[in-house]
Formats: C-alpha cells, structure tokens, sequence
C-alpha cells in the first residue's frame, strides 16, 4: 500500500536509505564482508575465476557498471558488463573460470533468465542478485545473494537499484577479502562508507526537495542531456532512462569525456544538461575535467544543473543549479547522485500529469524475450 504517498514510486525513493541498510544487514562481521552465499560455490571457485560477465537489462545493467569499476579495484578481476539479449546470442566465450553475476530486481527478466541458462550450460558459475525470493532466476543459478529492498511496485527501478549496487559492492568486497587483493584495514574502510551511505541518502531526501521546482519549470522542454565520468557515468545513463521511461522525453547520458568525440554538437542555448560532478578530492583528479567539461558547454549556452559535493566552490560560477550531495568516498557517491534523478523523473512525470507508477508500453516484469 501507498500508505499516504502520492505514488508508490514516492514511497520507493523514501525507502532507499532501508533498501541499501537491508541489504547489508547481516552481512557484515567484524567490519569484514562475510557473504555465506557464496558457500556451496567453494572459495576455490573465487579464487580461481580469471573473468567476471554481469548480465541484466536496463537499470539492472547500470548498477552493473557501477559493480564492475569498483569489483575491478577491489578485487582486480576483469569484469566485463553485458545487456543480457546482447550477450545471449553472440556465442559469447565462456569457461569453468568465468563467473557469470546476474542482476534482476524480479527475478523473472526473460531476457537475463535465457542468459543465465545459457551460462551455466557453457560451463560457467551464475551468482544472482535478485530482489524477489524464489524467482526463477534464483533457481537457475549456483548461488544467490538476495537484495532486501522490499517488493518494488512503480514500474521505474529506484530502490531496487540501490540494492543492487549495494549487493555488488559486498561481493567484491567478498570476493577481494577471499583473494587477498585488499587488505582488511581497506575492506573495513570500505564497509565503513558503505554503512554510512543510508544516513546519506536520507540526507539526500530532505535537501533535493527543490527538484518539484526544477520539474514544474521544464514541463514543455523536449530533450535532456545526462553528463558523468567513471561511475558518474552509469548514473547519467540512468538519469536518462528514467527520463525517457517516465516524462517521455528524449534523454540521452553520455560519458563527460565523450562530449568532445561528438555529442558537444547538440548543445545550443538553452539546452539543459545534468552533470554528476565527482569530489574534488577525488584522487584521479577527475573533478578538474568535468568542470572543465561544465565550462565547455556553458560557454555554447547550456543550462548546466550540477549534482556536486557539498561546499564544492569550483562549479558554483559554471552551474544554474546546483544540487548538493553528502562527501563520500568515489565509489559510493553515485548512491547518493543517483536519489535526486529518481525524485526528478517522478517529479516531471507528475509535473506533466503523467501516470507515475505505471508508463505506458511498460511492465514491471518483462516476461517475453
Ligand atoms: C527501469 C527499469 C527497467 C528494469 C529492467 C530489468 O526503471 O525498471 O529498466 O531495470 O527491465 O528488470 P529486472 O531487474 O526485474 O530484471
């Protein structure tokens, strides 16, 4: 039940600070990631898989991204990120050292439930992350490592995808741990962040209030670019999607970088453009790029709407917006970037007298390939 909310997609986002607590509960001892899931598979397997494939569809394959840049640096496994339906039917190179991790909030996603079969005919292990209990992607897998968001009702993904990268994040901490590529004082730093986050998120909440504002004031606009960088770049994607899927308005996410190799041509005055600002502590210096990316297109006359750390003065002169987000070390920022994207696309969508919940031309479970 809605339980007072105005959409069950306003309850969901409320409820992302518990999706991510849920489903670390539990798993954690010690400050260590201790995930039992991952028994009957034998930590000989983990320790010998030379490769990582995610597959999932939509949202689910944007949490995967964010799984795959920080299960790269933690546990230093190649991961590689696949659309399921891609990956399905191009006679993909699999082994008995490959670990195939399946990313479904129902559980049900025809799409990744034909890849998944076909994983563990060629050989491979399949780990899911799956929100729904006894789903039958669970049941075709070696191990599953449930996400305890609750049951998810709108249509459009929010808590669910939390979860998802929550889940992502335990297992490669997991994985790390049983390798030894981190040390434990850097998984329990890690663990630590990532145990602050739902107090973050639901910091989050309360300041992105002033999004309904954005939303009422961009009714009739036509076209929205999404603009982030390393994990920031599967939040843009996101941002798109929930966009299109929601408000009906084009929306594409691109990676900042990219902006140059083609997409700058799109920017004319006028044109409004989400960038997910990294730290400026970040250790890679990404910060300095993005802003400069910011300056790019601002000079062409973009509305520039900055999701950026709190008291960060450099993108301040460049944005139109900023929207304000908690410190958080690089891998856990897109938790917290990801929330006022979820509240703009239900804002513009009922902004627009839209049906929140429900999309037209969409399911909540995809059962047909
Ligand atoms: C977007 C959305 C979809 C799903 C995708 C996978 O908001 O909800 O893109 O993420 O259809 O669904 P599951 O996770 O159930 O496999």
């Amino acid at each position: 039940e809605k339980g007072g909310w105005s959409s069950f997609m306003a309850k969901e986002i409320s409820e992302e600070p518990d999706a991510v607590a849920n489903t670390i509960l539990g798993r954690v001892q010690d400050g260590l990631v201790r995930l039992t899931e991952f028994e009957p598979l034998g930590d000989d397997v983990i320790a010998n898989i030379d490769r990582i494939v995610v597959v999932a569809c939509g949202t689910a394959a944007y949490a995967g991204m964010l799984g795959k840049y920080a299960i790269e640096a933690w546990a230093r496994v190649p991961v590689d990120v696949e659309l399921a339906h891609e990956f399905r039917y191009r006679n993909p190179i699999l082994t008995d050292r490959t670990l195939v991790i399946s990313i479904s909030q129902s559980g049900e996603t025809m799409d990744t439930l034909m890849a998944v079969k076909f994983a563990s005919e060629s050989g491979a292990k399949v780990v899911s992350v799956c929100n729904t209990h006894g789903a039958t992607i669970p049941r075709e897998s070696d191990a599953v490592v449930y996400t305890h968001a609750g049951p998810e009702v709108a249509v459009a993904s929010t808590k669910a995808f939390v979860a998802q990268v929550t889940a992502l994040y335990l297992i490669g901490l997991h994985i790390a741990g049983v390798r030894g590529t981190l040390s434990d004082e850097l998984i329990r730093e890690n663990v630590a962040e990532l145990q602050a986050v739902p107090a973050k998120i639901s910091e989050v909440l309360v300041t992105s209030q002033s999004i309904k504002q954005l939303a009422h004031w961009m009714t009739d606009t036509q076209s929205v670019l999404f603009l982030g960088r390393h994990v920031g770049y599967p939040i843009a994607l996101e941002g798109a999607l929930k966009l299109k899927e929601l408000a009906y308005i084009h929306a594409e996410g691109f990676a900042a970088g990219e902006l140059k190799h083609g997409p700058i041509a799109l920017i004319e005055p006028g044109q409004v453009v989400f960038v997910i600002v990294p730290s400026p502590r970040d250790p890679n210096s990404l910060h300095k790029k993005v802003v400069s990316n910011i300056q790019e297109i601002r000079a062409r006359g973009a509305r520039v709407i900055a999701i950026a750390e709190k008291g960060d003065a450099a993108v301040l002169p460049f944005a139109d917006e900023v929207i304000p987000i908690p410190l958080a070390g690089s891998f856990f920022e897109p938790l917290l970037a990801v929330i006022p994207l979820h509240i703009f696309g239900m804002e513009l969508s009922a902004a627009k007298g839209l049906d929140v919940d429900q999309p037209r031309n969409l399911a909540k479970s995809v059962t047909v390939e």
